[in-house]
């Protein structure tokens, strides 16, 4: 329906964040003067790594303040592609890199670039947010594939054959995943690209939180032999390396596909901000160590979720293989005090538990909360105190 101001109908393809809405309902209530527990944001709470933050405020002093290339500087995109190439075995080379304004952004070019209306693109449930919304916005139709909870929400290439009909252009796959912490087996993981590279099909793989992982190696689908020629890989420094506001995400594909995303991005951004470059140069190429303590940190706080979630009654969940999230099927209050899907549950959990979670609805599922353990210890207990309290009490 034309809108009143003449709004462009596409935007009306696309919907506020989910996970936005909750924040900013969490930060009203803050406002308020609401002593509210937030396990909404999937945020790092750690400060950016020192030596990290020291390279951008030396790109100030250095007065690296100006315009750059629109797919980003040479230096970063040589510095992002030695690091997956150490981390991976992957060959990418600065043509096959482009730099984006974080993640997010890396994704939304590529979608634009490889998708028209009417093709499909194959997204596995529960998927996160953005992709359905950016995937809309390029007219293509989404092919929902659903996983399994009982086997931890991961994804086999016996479910993704058959949603592959002769108009699939993309699949998007997302291990470890938001919000489910689901990591796929490197094996299985294998198995897709290459029912994907035979048919035909673009697999862009989302590595955003590829370092937190808690029982197997991390992995890349792109180190396999022959899988660069349909594969296009999205990276952040965003979780890697508690950066989130400083804007940084590359992605690696063939170079006709980084080519057009450039070309892209620079009629929309142009380049990532400079200073913010800088201090990506020093995130890939100085210390890694930060990595490896926020690894440990989550590691500890994934435990003491796992064992409250087990510890309360009602809730029951598949234990996290990575990321920093947990994902508890709550179904089991249905029926109470007016509560039938997982937006019910949020919202009053919200309200009168003072806890900020993100309903499963904002990642196609209608029976689970995400709750991110990106949250210090003190807010953990506290927050799966009055987490118990609310859900004990409606079972009471
Ligand atoms: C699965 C996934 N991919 C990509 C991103 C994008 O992160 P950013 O744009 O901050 O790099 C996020 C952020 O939450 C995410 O959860």
């Amino acid at each position: 329906m034309q809108s009143k101001l003449g709004l462009a109908d596409r935007v009306n393809l696309i919907s506020m964040s989910a996970t936005m809405k909750v924040s900013a309902e969490a930060a009203r209530l803050k406002r308020e003067g609401v002593n509210v527990v937030g396990f909404g944001a999937g945020e790092p709470d750690f400060p950016t790594p020192d030596n990290i933050s020291k390279a951008g405020i030396k790109a100030i002093e250095d007065n690296f303040t100006k315009y750059t290339q629109a797919g980003g500087i040479p230096e970063l995109k040589e510095a992002i592609c030695a690091r997956h190439a150490g981390d991976y075995g992957t060959s990418y080379t600065p043509a096959e890199c482009m730099v984006n304004v974080g993640g997010k952004h890396t994704i939304f070019n590529f979608t634009q670039v490889l998708l028209n209306p009417g093709d499909e693109c194959i997204i596995p449930v529960p998927y996160w947010v953005t992709y359905k919304d950016v995937v809309n916005y390029s007219g293509a139709k989404i092919v929902w594939v659903e996983t399994d909870e009982a086997k931890g929400f991961t994804l086999t290439a016996d479910m993704v054959e058959p949603a592959i009909t002769g108009k699939t252009k993309l699949i998007i796959i997302n291990s470890p995943s938001n919000p489910s912490g689901a990591v796929l087996e490197d094996d299985e993981f294998r198995k897709i690209q290459k029912l994907t590279a035979e048919r035909g099909v673009w697999l862009m793989t989302d590595e955003c939180y590829d370092k937190f992982v808690y029982s197997a190696e991390p992995f890349s689908i792109a180190g396999e032999p022959g899988a660069k020629e349909n594969t296009v890989v999205v990276g952040s420094l965003s979780k890697t390396y508690s950066m989130t506001g400083w804007r940084i995400g590359f992605g690696f594909g063939p170079k006709e596909v980084i080519g057009a995303a450039q070309k892209l991005q620079s009629h929309s951004t142009s380049n990532p901000t400079s200073i913010a470059q800088k201090a990506a140069v020093e995130a890939v190429t100085g210390p890694q160590d930060a990595v490896g303590e926020m690894l440990e940190e989550y590691r500890k706080r994934r435990a003491y979720v796992i064992e409250r979630v087990n510890g309360i009654k009602g809730l029951k969940m598949t234990e996290p293989g990575g990321a920093f999230y947990a994902y508890p099927n709550i179904s089991a209050v249905f029926g109470k005090n007016g509560i039938n899907c997982s937006l019910d549950f949020a919202e009053q959990l919200l309200k009168d538990g003072h806890v900020a979670a993100v309903p499963g609805e904002a990642f196609g599922t209608t029976e689970h909360i995400r709750i991110s353990y990106a949250a210090s210890m003190d807010d953990l207990r506290e927050g799966f105190d009055r987490i118990q309290k609310f859900v004990e009490g409606l079972l009471a």
